[in-house]
C-alpha cells in the first residue's frame, strides 16, 4: 500500500470513511458557541446524540463504504474512542468530545504525507486518536509515508475572542464581523482544521475563518515550501468553517463556487488567467439542514470526486446532481443526509489515503 494524494480529483484508490459511533452534540465551549447557528436546535443541549440517529448514520456510512469497495477502492475505518468521556489538558476541560464521522477535518493528505491538524474545538483535541491505528499501519506498510502532527494548540481562553461567547449576536453582526475578518479564533497560536484546505496539485487554497487563523496558514506555507499556499476569505458566511461547502474543485479547469460566498478577486483572477472555469453551484435541494446539524444546507455541494469525471453526490441533492450531470460528469448518488449532523457530507466523511496522480502544476500562470 501507499499513501499519496495531491488533488481532490485524481483517481481514488484508498480512502478513510468515518463512523458515527458515540457522536456528540458538544458541550458549550468558545469555538462551538461561535459555530452553532443561533437558531439551531443544538443550542441548550449537549451529550451523546440519540442512538437511533447514530445507528441510521452508521448504516449510511457503511453503505457508502460498501459502494466505494464495489468500485475497487480500498476503504479503511477509524476506531472510535470514548467520545462520551470528558477530557482535560493542563489548559482546559471539555465535558464531551465530538466523534469521528469527519476524517477530512482532522487529516490533511498532501503527497506522501498525512498531517494531523491542530483543530480548534476543545472537544476535538483528541480526535486524532481514532485514526492513529490506521496511521500506524500506514507507517509500517509504506516506507515513504510521512506522518506528521501539527503543533498541538493550548486552546486557552486567549485563543478565542470573547465577543463570540454571546448567544444572540445576530446574523447581520456576524456577517459584518466575518467580512472584516473578525473571527472567533485569535492569533494567540497556530490553528487550522484540515478541511479548510483544498488541494490542486502545486496549489493549496486555505480558508481563513473560524477554524483556521493566519498563523495556521503561515504554518502550512512553511511546512509545504514546494507548494503555493493561497489564503482565502469568503465574506457571506456567518459561520465560516471548512472550505468544502464554499469552493470545490471538480477536475483540472473546473471549480464550483458557492454563490452566497463569493470567491475573492485574487483567486478569481488566478483561475481566469489559467483558463479555469468557475461555476456557481446549483441551489441546495433543502431549505433547512436535518435536525441537530450545525452545517448549512450547502452540504449539497460537498461532493466527493472518484476521478476527474465521476462524482458522488448526496442522493436528495437533486439540483446539484443535475448540474453536475449537465457539466458532463458521471453522477453517483449516495444517501447520506441523515449522517450530516455528525460532521458533514460526502467530502467531510472521507479522507484521502491514495489517489493516482502527481504534483502537477494546474495553475502555472500567476
Ligand atoms: N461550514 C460548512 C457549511 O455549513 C460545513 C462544512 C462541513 N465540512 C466539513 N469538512 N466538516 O456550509
Amino acid at each position: 500500500m501507499r499513501v499519496e494524494s495531491w488533488t481532490e480529483w485524481d483517481p481514488l484508490r484508498h480512502v478513510i470513511v468515518g463512523r458515527a459511533d458515540l457522536g456528540q452534540v458538544p458541550a458549550p465551549e468558545p469555538a462551538v458557541n461561535a459555530k452553532v447557528p443561533e437558531h439551531s436546535d443544538m443550542r441548550g443541549r449537549w451529550g451523546r446524540r440519540p442512538q437511533d440517529s447514530i445507528d441510521r448514520a452508521n448504516a449510511l456510512l457503511d453503505d457508502f463504504a460498501a459502494l466505494l469497495r464495489r468500485r475497487g477502492i480500498v476503504v479503511d475505518r477509524p476506531e472510535p474512542i470514548d467520545f462520551d468521556a470528558g477530557i482535560q489538558t493542563p489548559d482546559f476541560q471539555a465535558r464531551t468530545q465530538f466523534g469521528c464521522m469527519a476524517p477530512r477535518d482532522v487529516l490533511l493528505t498532501v503527497g506522501p504525507e498525512i498531517v494531523e491538524a491542530t483543530m480548534s474545538f476543545r472537544c476535538r483535541w483528541f480526535e486524532y486518536l481514532a485514526y492513529r491505528p490506521l496511521l500506524t499501519r500506514y507507517f509500517e506498510a509504506d516506507p515513504a509515508f510521512r506522518h506528521t502532527a501539527a503543533p498541538k494548540p493550548r486552546l486557552t481562553d486567549r485563543s478565542f475572542r470573547p465577543g463570540y461567547l454571546d448567544d444572540a449576536i445576530g446574523v447581520q453582526t456576524r456577517l459584518d464581523w466575518t467580512a472584516r475578518k473578525v473571527f472567533v479564533t485569535t492569533e494567540e497560536e497556530i490553528l487550522f482544521d484540515a478541511a479548510d484546505v483544498i488541494r490542486l496539485g502545486r496549489d493549496l487554497i486555505v480558508q481563513h475563518g473560524f477554524t483556521t487563523n493566519r498563523k495556521g496558514i503561515a504554518w502550512l506555507r512553511r511546512h509545504f515550501p514546494d507548494h503555493r499556499v493561497h489564503a482565502a476569505h469568503f465574506p457571506g458566511d456567518p459561520y465560516p468553517a471548512h472550505i468544502d461547502c464554499t469552493l470545490v474543485p471538480l477536475c483540472p479547469g473546473l471549480i464550483l463556487s458557492n454563490p452566497t460566498r463569493p470567491l475573492p478577486e485574487h483567486l478569481r483572477s488566478l483561475f481566469r488567467t489559467n483558463d479555469w472555469q468557475v461555476v456557481e453551484a446549483a441551489p441546495p435541494a433543502h431549505a433547512e439542514p436535518p435536525p441537530l446539524c450545525y452545517s448549512s444546507v450547502w452540504l449539497s455541494m460537498n461532493v466527493l470526486m472518484l476521478d476527474a469525471r465521476t462524482v458522488c453526490v448526496e442522493k436528495t441533492e437533486v439540483h446539484q446532481a443535475e448540474q453536475l450531470d449537465r457539466l458532463g460528469f458521471e453522477v453517483v448518488p449516495v444517501a447520506l443526509r441523515d449522517a450530516y449532523p455528525f460532521g458533514g457530507g460526502l467530502h467531510c466523511c472521507t479522507a484521502d489515503v491514495y489517489r493516482a496522480g502527481d504534483r502537477t502544476d494546474y495553475l502555472p500562470r500567476p
